[in-house]
């Protein structure tokens, strides 16, 4: 996933594209570069590596002009290198180009230009596309663009200026991953995601996939790809500029751990009348016989918010006693799953944007599911392919690990539980909605550890192994844990069922190996404490979870995370805590880079 930028208008580019980049470096930081068209020039500069060495580079290389394109890079094609960073000139130097997402035929499209003489400096898809757009120009970009569209497969978004333009123009195109505009009085900009554009304003109009738009310093022209102008929506953002920034923590992913009581508030705020005890979404609104048709769910998701749709299986489950299946968006379109008009699908996406989750998202809907979308970005692709969707309030979580948008999402997948058993003529009774009212400051009081968890981490960021045990409703927070910890601190962390460990992790346990175990509510307490007796009878390190005082789990816990007791339903939303928290000081100890760690990138647009 990339991060493209755009402005043309009134003033200097260069300092647009970078306040834009920066705010969206967690999108892949490979490299970094900007373009001017200048003086029929296309004047460039581009930097391996982070922001910060573009930054360096444009302090040396001056870069005037109100017209300008920036890119962040995360490798798709072509290993990260100076050379295959965008923007991607064509071989004629007439147009530059940045990208995001991929050319999935441009191997096909690249053997046919360089039989007709065109040359490639790069590995890149990107230089293909700029090519092409090159070779079908015959004096407007717009036109040439429009032309290209048809010979490209896979999923794209690119903008693209000329030195042949008439006057400054960007001419931009979407099929897939996100982009979004901002018209302003004299000034125009874009950018894969709002959260860069926060600077200049809220209002944004999302392109759809098939629109192309031109962007001058007067207006721009929307149309789609056969050409014929149309109107897009303008969309007023509910985030600002400060809640997009840190908030004076170190790093994003602490400010958001730290934000979940705010955000588990705002998820559940004006959906649930405790009075009536009624439940109400503003993006969905089923009707009784699309209730009566529900005979299953399919919960669609990946990583982080796959571990969500597990919880979600037994709250919906339990609450409603109808039949979920939760997969990997990665595996359910290919494994030919049984889905008919009976079953409603719910794609659970922090990004909206997450190819794997998108594309079995679209495979539930063409199988004739019921599509919905459990998502924290208005207006991202999978909000747009579901005929409802429930927002998770979380604001712009910027940490490639998901925290706030991951414990947002059990609260959004607790409110649909609620929701589908009111559909269904069942009683919401109090106990169903008292939890969720002190689940804030439940969250709040187990942040106040964070100290004591820190001091914690000094015994245990030195690990390479861990492993992470839950059962039940619990289970998906040993897996969220384990995720947590490896994906920023590089350690190995497995998350298991605590009642399989017996059956072969157990040949793991030894003094080496801190075995972090969840073991809080009534139902399978007594078998976790089981298995915690186990861990240590073979010399095994425990850190416990739990809600229980240490004299209620004997000798067990050598290591106790006290949380409080919240419903049994909702207590991941409080167990997840600690381990995020955990997860993030033993990487801070490991000097490892947590908002930006290794490989990863904040959304997977790509298959
Ligand atoms: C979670 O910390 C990871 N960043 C990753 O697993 C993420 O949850 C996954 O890529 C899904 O992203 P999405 O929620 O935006 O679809």
């Amino acid at each position: 996933m990339c991060g493209i930028v755009g402005y043309v208008g009134r003033r200097e580019a260069v300092p647009v594209l970078l306040d834009g980049l920066r705010r969206m470096e967690y999108r892949g930081y490979d490299s970094a570069g900007v373009v001017v068209p200048r003086n029929g020039d296309l004047v460039t500069v581009k930097a391996e590596g982070k922001l910060d060495r573009l930054v360096t580079k444009l302090a040396e290389h001056q870069l005037p002009g109100s017209c300008g394109l920036g890119h962040t890079r995360w490798a798709t094609h072509g290993p990260p290198s100076e050379r295959n960073a965008h923007p991607m000139l064509d071989g004629r130097r007439r147009l530059a180009l940045i990208h995001n997402g991929i050319i999935e035929n441009f191997l096909t499209l690249k053997h046919r230009l360089m039989d007709e003489g065109w040359e490639f400096s790069s590995d890149t898809d990107t230089e293909v596309v700029a090519n092409l757009v090159s070779s079908l120009h015959e004096g407007d970009l717009r036109a040439a663009v429009a032309r290209a569209l048809p010979r490209l497969e896979g999923m794209f978004a690119f903008a693209v200026v000329s030195v042949e333009s008439p006057q400054p123009e960007i001419v931009v195109a979407r099929h897939g991953p996100p982009l979004v505009l901002v018209l302003g009085d004299g000034e125009q900009f874009l950018a894969s995601d709002p959260a860069a554009l926060l600077s200049f304003t809220r209002d944004v109009v999302f392109l759809e996939n098939g629109d192309m738009a031109r962007l001058r310093a007067g207006g721009v022209e929307l149309s789609d790809a056969a050409g014929a102008a149309i109107e897009r929506p303008s969309v007023r953002l509910d985030w600002d500029p400060i809640q997009a920034e840190k908030g004076g923590f170190k790093h994003f992913m602490l400010k958001e751990i730290h934000d979940q009581p705010q955000a588990v508030q705002d998820t559940f705020a004006g959906r649930v009348d405790f009075e009536e005890r009624l439940i109400g979404f503003d993006h969905l609104d089923l009707a009784a016989a699309d209730f009566a048709a529900i005979e299953r769910l399919h919960l669609l998701a990946c990583g982080t918010s796959l571990h969500a749709g597990l919880v979600g299986k037994f709250l919906i489950e339990e609450l409603t006693r109808i039949p979920v299946e939760v997969d990997y968006g990665s595996e359910y379109r290919y494994r030919d799953p049984i889905v008919g008009s009976e079953v409603l699908a719910v794609g659970i996406s922090q990004s909206g944007e997450t190819a794997d989750t998108l594309s079995a998202m679209e495979a539930a809907r063409a199988a004739g599911a019921k599509l919905l979308a459990i998502c924290n970005v208005v207006g991202s692709q999978a909000t747009r392919i579901s005929e409802g969707v429930i927002y998770t309030h979380a604001g712009p979580e910027i940490g490639v690990a998901s925290t706030k948008a991951f414990t947002t999402q059990l609260i959004a997948l607790y409110l649909l539980a609620l929701y589908l058993r009111q559909g269904r003529g069942l009683p919401l009774e109090p106990e169903h909605l008292v939890g969720l009212a002190h689940l804030p400051l439940a969250i709040a009081e187990v942040l106040r550890q964070e100290p004591a968890i820190a001091e914690l981490t000094k015994t245990f960021y030195h690990a390479d192994d861990f492993l992470y045990l839950g059962r039940g409703i619990n289970y998906p927070i040993a897996l969220e844990g384990a995720l947590k910890l490896k994906e920023i601190s590089y350690s190995h962390a497995e998350g298991y069922p605590a009642g399989e460990m017996k059956h072969g992790p157990i040949a793991l346990i030894d003094e080496e190996l801190p075995v972090v175990a969840i073991a809080t509510g009534e139902r399978v307490f007594d078998k976790v404490l089981s298995n915690l007796q186990e861990v240590k009878a073979r010399g095994g390190v425990s850190i416990v979870v739990s809600d229980r005082p240490r004299e209620a789990l004997g000798d067990v816990a050598d290591h106790l995370l006290t949380v409080p007791r919240v419903d049994e339903l909702l207590q991941p939303v409080i167990n997840t805590v600690p381990l995020q928290l955990f997860a993030y000081h033993v990487a801070v100890r490991r000097g490892a880079d947590v908002d930006q760690p290794r490989n990863l990138a904040k959304s997977v647009t790509v298959e």
